[in-house]
């Protein structure tokens, strides 16, 4: 950690500079962790193969060794490298999910390697994989020659970055390199799909959603939102409640008639900012005027409520706005469970401790 200020590489989203990833990628094989875009959030790369790279990933995020990382790969050449096995060897799920869904936003729990050392998977004898879509990305890994692990590229508990400038506020005193290469067009989290289990389960909701996975296998995959799950144990490890959290208060207005979600997300607003605290509100764009007038300070817009994938790409950027704002407290509504809806809602949900107020019984408020 007694690295310099990061220094950050801008390169073309579409067609990066070989040049220049193959310098980067020859600093991330000898050791060197490098931040770098994927079509989900900013990753924070090392060397998966390599111990010492893997320690310095949760040196600089101050992450906890029981939390496991994700494994990039840049084809599927890599994956007997990464699973010790060959794909005929692994589950029949997998290869029919790689040609649907590989390359995107889909992490995939499969058997770990011998090459890939336990500290990657919290000592864990399986390993996510993914095979990110961004060109950077993919250009980098290949550059590397070796199969990248990656947690995204924010302190622990912090919002995810969707941007280099998001990572460089974050990580910039203690990584050396950021490539810049501009926001991430998805901009939450890939899906985690365990198919070790059968029927394989969700063990997080993100970039793809449980309706593509369940038509590329021919059958629903298991999924069961976090409020509804009593045992945490069913979760993905190192899943905790404290991640996202931004530093205001956030109200998390949820029931199922969406739109009184809003209308009292909207009343909150004018009530808090009435009392005198500086409100901040994380609309729809067909709300946001409402909430300005409610009195909000700060009104970060997510896009329509109609289409989930634009709020999920605006989310943690929004989080980061309205802290950056000042605010004291931020209010949001409900999402609907369908598409990218369910990883916006699992993010709010986790953003807020895992506390949201139901619509119909609003009176009880835990901060
Ligand atoms: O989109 C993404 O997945 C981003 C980009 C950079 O690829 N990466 C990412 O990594 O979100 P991270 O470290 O923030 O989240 C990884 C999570 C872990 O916290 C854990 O919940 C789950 O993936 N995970 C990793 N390996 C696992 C394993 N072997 N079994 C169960 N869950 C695992
Ligand atoms: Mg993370």
């Amino acid at each position: 950690m007694a690295e310099p200020k990061a220094t950050i590489v801008p390169v073309d989203p579409a067609t990066p500079d070989p040049a220049v990833l193959a310098r980067l990628g020859a600093a991330l094989r000898a050791g060197a962790l490098v931040a770098f875009p994927t079509e989900t959030v900013y990753g924070l790369g090392a060397d998966a193969t390599n111990p010492a790279a893997v320690a310095g990933i949760f040196a600089a995020k101050d992450r906890p060794s029981s939390d496991p990382l994700i494994v990039h790969l840049a084809d599927l050449a890599q994956l007997p490298a990464v699973t010790g096995r060959t794909l005929a060897e692994l589950p029949p799920a997998v290869a029919r999910l790689a040609a649907a869904c590989w390359p995107g936003p889909l992490t995939l729990i499969l058997p770990r390697g011998p090459a890939i050392p336990a500290s990657v998977a919290a000592g864990l004898a399986t390993v996510g994989v993914r095979l990110p879509a961004h060109p950077v990305a993919r250009a980098l890994i290949q550059a590397a020659g070796v199969p990248v692990a990656a947690p995204s590229a924010n302190r622990f508990g912090h919002t995810s970055p969707t941007t280099a400038q998001h990572v460089f506020a974050d990580l910039g005193e203690r990584i050396p390199w950021i490539i810049d290469g501009g926001p991430s067009l998805v901009g939450v989290e890939s899906t985690i799909l365990d198919v070790t289990q059968s029927p394989p389960r969700v063990l997080r909701p993100g970039g793809i959603s449980v309706e593509v996975l369940g038509a590329a296998l021919g059958e629903p995959v298991a999924f069961q939102e976090r409020a509804a799950v009593a045992d945490d144990a069913a979760q993905a490890p190192g899943m905790l409640l404290s991640h996202y959290a931004p530093r205001a208060r956030l109200l998390v207005f949820d029931g199922d008639d969406v739109a009184a979600t809003w209308a009292r997300a909207i009343a909150e607003a004018h009530e808090l900012a009435a009392q005198g605290q500086r409100v901040g509100a994380l609309a729809p764009d067909d709300l946001a005027a409402d909430f300005a007038a409610a009195g909000a300070v700060a009104v970060a817009r997510l896009g329509a409520l109609t289409d989930p994938a634009a709020v999920a790409r605006h989310l943690f950027a929004a989080l980061r706005q309205l802290d950056d704002a000042g605010v004291d407290s931020i209010v949001t509504g409900s999402f609907a469970r369908a598409g990218l809806g369910l990883a916006v809602r699992d993010r709010l949900w986790r953003a807020a401790g895992g506390v949201v107020i139901p619509v119909e019984d609003a009176t009880e408020r835990e901060a």
